[in-house]
């Protein structure tokens, strides 16, 4: 990433974590069975955005000066009223344990725990997980800028290696070993398919007779968190949870990624209808061929009822497509979408506004403005 202003570049705390990700990702999807294994390293292969990983690691960094609870059996820091380390729990010598430092973490930054990382690896699976299982929902071509898995590997094998990575993401999070983080990561997974189920099954509209409802934004934006804002949230909550820190300190945690993926997702969906194919890596004007209202037309659709017709047969009719855009484009939808993913981006920054001031600050900051900037 470009250097920020003053030359500094923020994101360049964790730049050597993310660099060890990938590999350990990739090593994370080792299958003894050749074609298993290309499939499902296909999405590891291309360029990612690795946001969410990223997060997990500024939010580690970011609140590792702040207090922390006090545990009944603190593994780390031998404290002086900390209890003798329990015999056989979580022992930091065995080698088959996660939490023992792997060769790439001694290159890392030491204020980021093994745990921490294992869990940017483990929130990186389960999207990549989600978007294999995405583009066979979407009937998807590309992705990343490449051919997407289901059209290189089929339906069959893009589905089954969603499912390995979803195996091999809980098999990383049981080796946590914290029932909380594992339940929450556990909730995510729930929460994407609950998510995309009310996308496909819309039931705050009737199909026959669509007609703008007061929920109707509010039945978007419960969609848009359990899709997208969940994981992104939730493992920064697990984030803060790894790093033992108080309720107070996990809660901001948690207020920061729910904003910021709240605020992701509607710039995705205003992108849709701004800009190009090329420049997005995966075919614009998507969501429209695929009959889903989003943000955009959904706020065109509250100042022009003409829309509803459209909504109700999913643009399917020969030129609704192209009628919808044009309506969109010529509302104020997307200016609407851009202020509320604003106001968002906001929550988002003011949710960290106490944690003191550091170079993994500034970076999560600078994501609640590169949010907004932001062009794929
Ligand atoms: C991308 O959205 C897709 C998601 C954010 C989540 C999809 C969730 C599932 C398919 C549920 C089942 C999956 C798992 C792993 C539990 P999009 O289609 O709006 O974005 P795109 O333009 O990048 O495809
Ligand atoms: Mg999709
Ligand atoms: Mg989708």
């Amino acid at each position: 990433p470009p250097p920020g202003p003053m030359g500094i570049d923020p994101l360049r705390s964790v730049a050597k974590e993310m660099s060890f990700m990938t590999s350990n990702i990739r090593q994370l999807l080792g299958s003894g069975h050749p074609m298993l294994d290309t499939v499902s390293k296909y999405y590891t292969q291309s360029e990612g955005k690795y946001i969410r990983p990223m997060l997990v690691l500024l939010m580690s960094q970011a609140t590792q000066l702040l207090p922390k609870k006090q545990r009944k059996w603190s593994q780390e820091q031998g404290g002086i009223d900390t209890p003798m380390t329990p015999p056989g729990v979580l022992s930091d010598t065995n080698p088959s344990s996660p939490l023992t430092a792997t060769s790439e973490d001694g290159l890392g930054d030491a204020s980021v725990l093994p745990s921490q990382r294992r869990l940017a690896e483990i929130t990186e699976l389960i999207h990549t997980a989600s978007l294999l299982h995405d583009d066979v929902i979407d009937t998807s071509i590309s992705r990343r800028g490449n051919p997407s898995a289901n059209i290189s590997f089929g339906n069959k094998m893009a589905v089954l290696a969603g499912d390995f990575l979803l195996g091999r993401a809980s098999v990383a999070l049981a080796r946590l070993r914290d029932p909380e983080v594992t339940e929450l990561l556990a909730t995510v997974i729930a929460n994407l398919v609950e998510g995309e189920f009310m996308q496909l099954k819309n039931t705050a509209l009737d199909e026959r007779h669509p007609e703008w409802q007061d929920d109707t934004i509010s039945y978007y934006l419960q969609k848009t968190y359990l899709k997208s804002a969940s994981l992104i949230s939730k493992s920064c909550r697990a984030a803060a949870l790894l790093g033992e820190h108080p309720a107070e300190v996990v809660e901001a945690a948690y207020q920061y990624g729910k904003n910021l993926g709240l605020a992701f997702q509607l710039v995705d969906d205003m992108l849709d209808y701004t800009v190009s194919g090329s420049e997005l890596g995966k075919p614009a004007g998507a969501d429209l061929e695929l009959g889903l209202a989003t943000a955009p037309l959904l706020f065109a659709w509250r100042e022009n009822k003409e829309l509803g017709t459209l909504v109700g047969r999913k643009f399917a009719e020969p030129g609704d497509v192209q009628r919808a855009r044009d309506l969109v484009v010529q509302s104020d939808g997307i200016e609407q979408t851009r202020a509320l993913a604003q106001e968002y981006a906001d929550n988002a920054a003011r949710a960290i506004s106490s944690f003191p001031e550091s170079e993994a600050k500034v970076g999560l900051l600078d994501m609640c403005t590169k949010v907004m900037k932001r062009r794929k």
